[in-house]
């Protein structure tokens, strides 16, 4: 075992539920890395004050989480392009008494649906909410190149202000972005719906309506641990159905790889947070 001993967290509020310190000491009993990761519940007013904390503390990186994506994107010194764009950070590497703020959402999803078989390159996306979770993940999704990728949400406006903020990243990328409001989606068939809404915390309707569902849906709900109204719908409609449980690994998996350089295996996760009866 080699004896090195980093100092990583998760910050966040709420914070008890989080699987992220298990699943970065399964990683690094992968490399017989010896970490030390916690969990520490921080609230939006205290983020700067304890993220002075960590740094003197000698914490090599963090892992941020609701609420806590966008102020993280604002305090940090140092951003990659991909932070630039979402205006969010999850990933913070101290170095050189600064902050370097990454995030690895959106290639956390994609690697779960590449995972899962789900080819997006020319495929009809419909993306639900408008919120920091949905703006952490469409950049990756228009580098996809779906043929279309439509987005709504309850309160419209919001979906127009993302629209402006992305419409030039998906023209680039020659993606056509359209947006409407939840109960006006048209009826045509979307390949994949992802549910970036945290609806299932707060309601038991699906935000979106059950004819957009069907058979040959992909329905993937980023929420873990629950399963959602929207995740009910799909299975009501027999669409084919995943939480975000395989996007929560493989994002770790990333920042995982900013921090020690090394690419963990991510396969067994899942059995092994079984095994340990945390799922
Ligand atoms: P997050 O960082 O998790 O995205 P957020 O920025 O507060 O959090 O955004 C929450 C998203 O979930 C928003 O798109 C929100 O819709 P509104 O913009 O209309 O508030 C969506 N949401 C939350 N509860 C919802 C519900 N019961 N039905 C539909 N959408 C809901």
């Amino acid at each position: 075992m080699t004896l090195i001993s980093k100092h990583f967290a998760v910050i966040g509020q709420p914070i008890k539920h989080s699987l992220s310190p298990h699943i970065h000491l399964l990683f690094a009993k992968q490399f017989e890395l010896l970490i030390d990761y916690k969990k520490v519940e921080v609230n939006r007013e205290t983020l700067l004050n304890r993220l002075d904390k960590f740094k003197s503390k000698k914490y090599s990186g963090l892992n941020v989480t609701l609420p806590l994506k966008h102020d993280a994107y604002l305090l940090c010194q140092e951003l990659s392009e991909k932070s630039k764009l979402c205006e969010s950070v999850n990933t913070i590497s101290i170095k050189d008494n600064q902050f370097h703020g990454d995030t690895t959402d959106g290639i956390g999803l994609i690697r779960d649906l590449t995972r899962k078989g789900i080819n997006l390159n020319q495929a009809r996306i419909l993306l639900v909410g408008a919120g920091g979770a949905a703006n952490a993940v469409i950049a990756d999704l228009i580098e996809c190149s779906p043929s279309e990728l439509h987005l709504t949400n309850r309160t419209i406006e919001k979906s127009m202000v993302m629209e402006t903020h992305w419409k030039n990243f998906a023209e680039k990328n020659s993606v056509s972005l359209n947006i409407s409001g939840n109960h006006g989606v048209d009826s045509s068939n979307y390949d994949v719906i992802i549910n970036a809404t945290s609806a299932g915390f707060s309601s038991n309707i699906s935000p979106i309506e059950d004819i957009l569902v069907n058979k040959k849906t992909y329905c993937y709900d980023m929420t873990y641990g629950m399963e959602t109204p929207f995740m009910k719908q799909a299975i009501k409609l027999n669409a084919t159905v995943f939480d975000g449980l395989g996007m929560l690994i493989e994002q770790a998996a990333e920042s995982f790889h900013i921090w020690h350089k090394e690419k963990p295996e991510t396969n067994k996760i899942k059995s092994e947070l079984k095994l340990l009866k945390l799922i």
